[in-house]
């Protein structure tokens, strides 16, 4: 019952400046409180550094914006939560943008022979340079995690895939872009979009994510992107889209996932609070981190 948390400011991966203060706008929240009152011992590492870049173009050869910070920060965090996974302690990551999945991943797996993934997104974040509408490394680390993508990137950790497809769930999707369908298909990646989680119920499609999350499976990561919430629950993102999750389906998701009880590391990201409404998403983000570590309403 040991979590460390660690912060990333990272907002490279994305277009809209600001997800950067997502760490603090968390702990204001009450993270570490939340945590400590469920009984939990909490170490707070702080944050890695992730320096100010100014607007520059993307990288030479390629459409991949700020491809070397993002590269640097990846391998920092890698071995960062490599180290806690490797002292038995839970690895918590806020971020930031989506692209810290990629470090998060690389290391963590590691420390798991086979690593399932349960992506809770609006997006894919399959993305390659050669399919990318806009050039921004967040919508990337899961084709990363895959073993796809710039070599900058994928020999990020072991330089192998972190992960393998048939042990990848994205749930709440309603926005994937047409190289992304193909990647996903291709791979046979089960893709539980809104209309599934509308049709069966968050309870169905989360027992069906888990029963392939966790086959055969050591561990399971979950990577939270606020963004599959709702904008009207989780105004603060960089990338909003109609139609999402709701807020108490997305708790019901959490205390499925803490009942389950396979998660081995996790990160929450892309909380932008200069789109944010009084803090409201970091507060949501801390009650579905809560959930997660089992805490109940009665
Ligand atoms: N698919 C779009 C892109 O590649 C949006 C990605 C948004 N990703 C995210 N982590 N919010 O640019
Ligand atoms: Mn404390
Ligand atoms: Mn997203
Ligand atoms: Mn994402």
């Amino acid at each position: 019952r040991n979590v460390t948390v660690l912060g990333v400011p990272m907002d490279l991966g994305a277009d809209r400046r600001g997800v950067d203060m997502g760490p603090s706008a968390i702990r204001c929240a009450g993270l570490e409180r939340r945590l400590e009152a469920l009984g939990y011992q909490v170490a707070d590492e702080g944050d890695l550094l992730v320096r100010r870049a100014k607007p520059q173009p993307a990288a030479p050869e390629t459409n991949l914006k700020y491809l070397y910070e993002i590269v640097r920060v990846n391998q920092e965090l890698c071995e960062r939560v490599s180290g806690v996974a490797a002292s038995g302690r839970f690895p918590l990551v806020i971020g930031g943008d989506h692209s810290i999945a990629i470090g998060t991943l690389a290391g963590v797996s590691r420390h798991y022979g086979s690593l399932g993934v349960i992506w809770y997104d609006t997006h894919g974040d399959v993305n390659t340079a050669e399919t990318s509408p806009s050039g921004n490394i967040h919508g990337m680390p899961l084709a990363v995690a895959l073993g796809c993508g710039h070599p900058l990137l994928t020999s990020i950790g072991s330089g192998k895939a972190a992960i393998l497809p048939e042990n990848v769930v994205i749930v709440g999707a309603r926005s994937i872009d047409p190289g992304e369908k193909l990647f996903l298909k291709e791979r046979g990646i089960r893709v539980f979009t809104m209309q599934e989680i509308d049709r069966l119920g968050m309870a169905a499609v989360m027992e069906q994510a888990l029963a392939i999350a966790a086959k055969d499976t050591d561990g399971v990561h979950l990577s939270v992107d606020l963004d599959a919430l709702d904008p009207s629950f989780a105004p603060g993102v960089g990338t909003p889209v109609a139609g999402g999750i709701s807020f108490r389906e997305s708790r019901l998701a959490m205390e499925l996932l803490s009942e389950a009880d396979v998660v081995v590391s996790a990160e929450f990201v892309e909380v932008n609070p200069t789109l944010d409404v009084r803090n409201s998403t970091a507060k949501v983000a801390v009650e579905l981190i809560s959930s997660l570590f089992g805490e109940r309403i009665y």
